[in-house]
């Protein structure tokens, strides 16, 4: 019977959860180091050589000119991405900007995946630091449509273990522990996930974006790996955008 090897699994997959504080509390070593990263954030040389990046473009006046809209409304602009840009016809990331914006001043794109486009980002996104998210999930047909498919993909369970990212992101399990990891909650009240990616994880000593830590928690569950800016991908990123909305945008965020 297909359900009851899926839940022998999910049960096994569960089984190192620990609700003890013990378990995960840092060690004496990793809080200094954390502590001590939160005051000077590895990632920040990331994003000084995003902004020198951006700067081969234009820079902020550039980026500004490129959406429309002035260079005193970039940061709230900014805030409220991922967008529905007509001149795409297409709900965008702003990594997506960043490669049409590349593409139309005639350089080479860089790859989603990339490691400049990932400083870019955060570059891009720092731009916001201290306004708030300020996405628009009812603006257009297009962003409800967005919204609507990213709740989708959140809560649809699927893959070898049968999991979807609700399986661990959901308030009934938010705050246990997996594997000695705390399950975190990505809504406003929580981490606020989207208001803090980019951000350097230490655990990887790189800098990492939103939709990359979705590809790693895909793959650790394994979930199929949805393309990083893929249609489905872009709206898992509206509806966690829309989760943190009012939250307050600090890049780069320093994770476990
Ligand atoms: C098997 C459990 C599990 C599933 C399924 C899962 N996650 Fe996670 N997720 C975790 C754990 C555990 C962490 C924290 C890891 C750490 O601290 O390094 C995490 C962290 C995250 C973070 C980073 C939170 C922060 O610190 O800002 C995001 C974003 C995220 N998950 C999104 C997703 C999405 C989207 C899906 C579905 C595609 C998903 N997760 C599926 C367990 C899971």
């Amino acid at each position: 019977m297909k359900t009851g090897i899926k839940i022998v699994l999910s049960i096994a997959l569960f089984s190192s959860l620990s609700f003890s504080n013990e378990q995960f509390a840092m060690s004496d070593a990793d809080r200094a180091m954390y502590a001590e990263m939160s005051e000077n954030n590895p990632a920040d040389i990331m994003v000084a050589d995003g902004e020198e990046l951006l700067d081969y473009m234009g820079g902020d006046e550039g980026l500004a000119k490129y959406l429309g809209v002035t260079e005193d409304e970039l940061p709230a602009y900014i805030a409220g991405f991922p967008r529905y840009i007509k001149k795409f016809d297409m709900v965008v990331g702003l990594d997506q900007v960043i490669q049409a914006m590349m593409h139309d001043t005639g350089k080479k794109p860089f790859k989603l995946k990339s490691g400049n486009m990932f400083s870019l980002l955060a570059y891009v996104k720092s731009i916001a630091n201290g306004e708030k998210i300020n996405i628009d999930v009812n603006a257009n047909a297009q962003m409800k449509a967005a919204y609507t498919l990213g709740k989708k993909t959140f809560m649809t369970k699927r893959g070898g273990r049968g999991l979807g990212c609700i399986s661990c992101h959901s308030s009934d399990v938010v705050g246990s522990v997996l594997r000695t990891q705390p399950l975190p909650d990505l809504g406003a009240k929580g981490v606020a996930s989207a208001a803090t990616w980019p951000a350097y994880r230490m655990t990887k000593s790189s800098l990492r974006t939103l939709q990359r830590r979705f590809q790693g928690c895909m793959k650790n569950a394994l979930i199929k790996v949805i393309p990083l800016g893929s249609p489905e991908m872009v709206a898992l990123e509206v509806y966690l955008t829309a989760e943190a909305k009012g939250s307050k945008i600090a890049i780069p965020g320093l994770k476990r």
